[in-house]
């Protein structure tokens, strides 16, 4: 099992808010609302362009090239044209460290 990668710190995201980063050979985004992190591959499943300049709704974020939705949970789609979810990611908070374990591609 994959270890957990330290990729941000805590205070570089707002609440609510959202962050770009790398983690080992993946872009990911991290999601922080309510006091949670949650991190989903920075891909839209609609045709693989970025997820990350999305528009971020409540729990959702939405894909400014056609529109698709996706819960930040869990990467559910919840909106077409995309049919397929987005791959998450666990994530640890240790002090200011945001982490991130990748789940096997
Ligand atoms: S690329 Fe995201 S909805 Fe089309």
């Amino acid at each position: 099992m994959a270890d957990f990668i330290p990729v941000a710190r805590v205070s570089e995201i707002a609440d609510p808010g959202k962050l770009v980063v790398a983690c080992d050979d993946r872009m990911v985004i991290l999601f922080h609302v309510d006091g949670q992190f949650f991190c989903l591959d920075d891909i839209c499943t609609h045709d693989g362009g970025p997820i990350g300049d999305g528009h971020l709704q409540d729990c959702e974020i939405v894909c400014r090239r056609h529109g698709s939705h996706f819960d930040i949970h869990n990467g559910k789609v919840l909106c077409m044209p995309a049919t397929a979810d987005i791959d998450s990611h666990e994530v640890r908070i240790e002090g200011e460290n945001v982490l991130v374990r990748l789940r096997a591609k």
